[in-house]
Formats: C-alpha cells, sequence, structure tokens
C-alpha cells in the first residue's frame, strides 16, 4: 500500500492503477467506511482512499479541532482492506498560499445540513472536486448516512460533467440501530445508550409509511414525538422531502428521503431512511438510493 502526501506523488502513481475507486474520508475510520472500502475493492481494480480533516468544511464554531484522528489505526485498517493507495495530504497541499476557488452547488445546498451549517456544502464541494481532479478515479464512494452530502455531490458530477460514477451505499449501523460515526466518540456512557432513539424514531415512521400513511406532516410528528419522549436532545429538523430536489413534501408520493439532525449534549447527529413504495424497479428505472 502507497502513503502518498503530494499531489505530483499521486499523479505519477495513478497511471499504474486502471479502474480506481476512490473512498474519499476524513480518517478515524469505522465499519461504514471499510464497508465502501470493500465495495471498491469488488468493484474496481484498485482502491485509493483519502484521508483528509478539510477545514473548508467546517464552520468557526463546529469541532475541526477535536475531530478524532488516528492515522496509524487508519493505515493498519486499509493495509488490512488491500488498499492500493492512500492520499493523506496536508492543508497546505491542498489548500496552498492564494488558493481562491469554491464550488457552490445552489438550491439542495440550501435546507437542512446547508441551513444549518453555512458554507459546508461548499468546503465539500470544493474538496470532493479536487480530489477527482488529483486521483481521477473511475467510481467514488459515498454512505448514506451524509444522504444530502450524497445528492450535492451527484448534482455537482453531474452538472460539471466529471468523469466519474458516483456510488452511494447503505448505512452501517451498530446492533441497536445507532448509524455508525466518527464523531460517536463524542458520545459519553448515558448518551450514548438513548442515541438509538433517533433510529427507533425514524423506523417506525418508516413502518407508518409502509402500512400506508402519506402525510408528510404526520410522519415528521412521529419523530419528534418519540425523540422528546427521551432526556437529552435536542432536535434541529425533521424532514420529509423529495430525494432529488430536497424539498419539503406536503403528501408524499412513491419516494422520500426523511432525515434529521439533533443534538445530544456537545455532540450533533444526523440519520436518515428512504421512505420508498415496495414495487419491482422497471427496466432502466435509475437505482437512486
Ligand atoms: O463525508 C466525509 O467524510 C467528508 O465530507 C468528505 C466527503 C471526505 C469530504 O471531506
Amino acid at each position: 500500500m502507497q502513503v502518498l502526501g503530494t499531489i505530483a506523488e499521486v499523479r505519477a502513481a495513478r497511471g499504474g492503477l486502471g479502474t480506481l475507486g476512490l473512498v474519499p474520508t476524513m480518517g478515524f475510520l469505522h465499519e461504514g467506511h471499510l464497508s465502501l472500502v470493500r465495495r471498491a475493492r469488488a468493484e474496481c481494480g484498485a482502491v485509493a482512499v483519502s484521508i483528509f480533516v478539510n477545514p473548508t468544511q467546517f464552520g468557526p464554531n463546529e469541532d475541526l479541532a477535536r475531530y478524532p484522528r488516528d492515522l496509524a489505526r487508519d493505515l493498519a485498517l486499509l493495509d488490512g482492506e488491500g488498499a492500493e493507495l492512500v492520499f493523506n495530504p496536508s492543508a497546505a497541499e491542498i489548500y496552498p498560499r492564494g488558493f481562491s476557488c469554491r464550488i457552490e452547488v445552489e438550491g439542495v445546498t440550501s435546507p437542512l445540513e446547508g441551513a444549518a451549517r453555512p458554507g459546508h456544502f461548499a468546503g465539500v464541494a470544493t474538496v470532493v472536486a479536487k480530489l477527482f481532479n488529483i486521483v481521477q478515479p473511475s467510481r467514488a464512494y459515498f454512505g448514506q448516512k451524509d444522504a444530502q452530502q450524497a445528492v450535492v455531490i451527484r448534482r455537482m458530477v453531474s452538472d460539471l460533467d466529471m468523469p466519474v460514477q458516483v456510488v452511494v451505499a447503505d448505512t452501517v449501523r451498530e446492533a441497536d440501530g445507532l448509524a455508525l460515526s466518527s464523531r460517536n466518540v463524542y458520545l459519553d456512557a448515558a448518551e450514548r445508550a438513548v442515541a438509538p432513539t433517533l433510529f427507533r424514531a425514524l423506523s417506525r415512521a418508516k413502518g407508518l409509511f409502509e402500512g400506508g400513511e402519506r402525510d408528510a406532516q404526520a410522519l415528521r410528528e412521529v419523530v419528534r414525538d418519540l425523540i422528546a419522549d427521551q432526556p437529552g436532545f435536542r432536535v434541529e429538523y425533521v424532514s420529509v422531502a423529495d430525494p432529488d430536489t430536497l424539498q419539503e413534501l406536503g403528501t408524499v408520493g412513491s419516494t422520500a428521503l426523511m432525515s434529521l439532525a439533533a443534538r445530544l449534549g456537545r455532540t450533533r447527529l444526523i440519520d436518515n431512511v428512504v421512505l420508498r413504495c415496495s414495487h419491482e424497479p422497471m427496466a432502466g428505472e435509475p437505482d437512486l438510493w
């Protein structure tokens, strides 16, 4: 496994790697990241993983300084998965003096995480575009856990004709339903015990949807009420939105993205489920989610 820190080194290594799958990460890897690496391994000739805690996607009062890091452990895990290349640049390598560009994806970045975290998606889109240009992957792998991020990246790739196929893989969860996240280490024992409430609430709403409930507000309220029954949560939003535009729905048709963000102590958690009428996909129907 090659561990490279500069763009020039990656460019030199890229030629020999053929069909390359890229898993962009901010490190402190967990089973969710590793499942993306395994999927890339199965679908591509070679796998590259980037480890870069991207400063431009953190707001001034967010957790950039305390974001968990353990490079030695990450490299051992990736070696165990048989990744061919790890790109672990410095901030100065990605954002050299005088750097002045920013990719703004309009519309889908406005609600939800975009409203709660101004500038976040410009930081994500810009660094992901740079990673695509540097690594030149055939496919890039992202988790459904960050559903809005996936929508933003698909939009950017489509609008800017980037020659990369975006693959979005299912959220990996703990046995009790908590979505894996590097930030889960912030939770203390009491918070960790109640954290699965979020997925339980989303699952309850999904069950009601599957039972015929189509009133989006009723579904939002079920989730809010279940979370309110547990101590310690401060809900930021519960959304039932069109999965492509992320506009809030009044009535759910065949598909919706139900997502939420809540604070639990000092930790901000997000999660989502896809509401979809069960039907056999028609030939040629895109499987976006
Ligand atoms: O999902 C993440 O870990 C980050 O947002 C990403 C895609 C690696 C960009 O910094």
